[in-house]
Order: C-alpha cells, then structure tokens, then sequence
C-alpha cells in the first residue's frame, strides 16, 4: 500500500445521502490520496497521477453522470494508468455483484467493486468494513 500504489487521486460523483463521498474520503485518508468531487472540480492535472480510483453510486443501475462523462473525455489520458472502481450501492449478494459487473463494464474498468450498507458491519467511520479489506489488496 502506498509505495506501490504511487500517487493516487479518487475522482467521485455521490447524491444527498454522500455515501460514496465517506468511502471516498475515508480511502483517501487511509492511503493518502487525493479526492476530486466530479461535480465540483474544473481543473484536475490526471499527469500527476499514476492511479486513478472512480467512485459513484447507483441510480436505476446507472452510475452517476459526472463520472460516465469523466470518463468519456478522458479516456486517452487514462489509458497508461491504473484504474479502479467502487461503486456504492444496495444491492448486494448476487444482484449487487451483477449490477457491479455491468456498471464496470460500461464504464470500461476491470478492476471493480461494490460496498452495500445493507447486512455489512460498519466500522468508526460508519464505512463498511469490507472497505478495509479492499485496501488492504491496493
Ligand atoms: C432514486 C434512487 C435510485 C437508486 N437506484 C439504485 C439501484 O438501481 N441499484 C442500487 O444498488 N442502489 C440504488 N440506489 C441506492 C444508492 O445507489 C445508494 O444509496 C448509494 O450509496 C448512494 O450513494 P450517494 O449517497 O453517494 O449518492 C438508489 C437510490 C436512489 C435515491
């Protein structure tokens, strides 16, 4: 973690309820990343960055605009990097890992997981526990 990660920015996109904005946040206080909220940013360097981590939630199956848009015009500077994604969602078990897969698909990224709050244990930061596990794998 961190060495091998390099430097790394979270680029995310989350509604009222800011769930995906705590992941977000959390990660990034974890790792010591860099955190650009989609709807808000106007000028981000992707240069200075060697991975890039995308966040949204769901709505109807869909990821949110900012980030499908991100990607869209951004697609040949993010194409040498190391790209992941989080989707924060309600759908879990076999449903959330479906909708997950057809979310990463769309979006073009491989390496994709989700965190449902629904049955998962919550650690202090009221982020869900599996999140810990997935940085540990960064
Ligand atoms: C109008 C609406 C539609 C939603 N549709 C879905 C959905 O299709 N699949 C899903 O897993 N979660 C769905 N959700 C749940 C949100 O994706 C989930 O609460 C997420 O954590 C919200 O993240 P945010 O607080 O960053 O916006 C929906 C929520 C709302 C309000």
């Amino acid at each position: 973690m961190g060495e091998t990660m390099g430097n790394t920015a979270i680029l995310y996109a989350t509604g009222l309820t800011k769930n995906t904005k705590k992941i977000a946040e959390y990660v990034a206080g974890k790792i010591g990343a860099d955190t650009f909220n989609l709807k808000e940013i106007t000028m981000l360097d992707l240069d200075a960055y060697d991975t890039i981590v995308f966040g949204t939630g769901i709505h109807a199956g869909s990821p949110y605009k900012p980030v499908v848009s991100f990607i869209e015009k951004n697609g040949s500077q993010l194409a040498n990097k190391k790209i992941k994604l989080f989707i924060s969602c309600m759908f879990s078990d076999e449903k959330g890992s479906k909708q997950c897969l057809d979310v990463a698909d769309r979006l073009g990224i491989s390496d994709a997981v989700y965190f449902c709050k629904k049955g998962e244990t919550m650690n202090a930061a009221g982020v869900s526990t599996k999140v810990d596990d997935w940085i540990k794998g960064f």
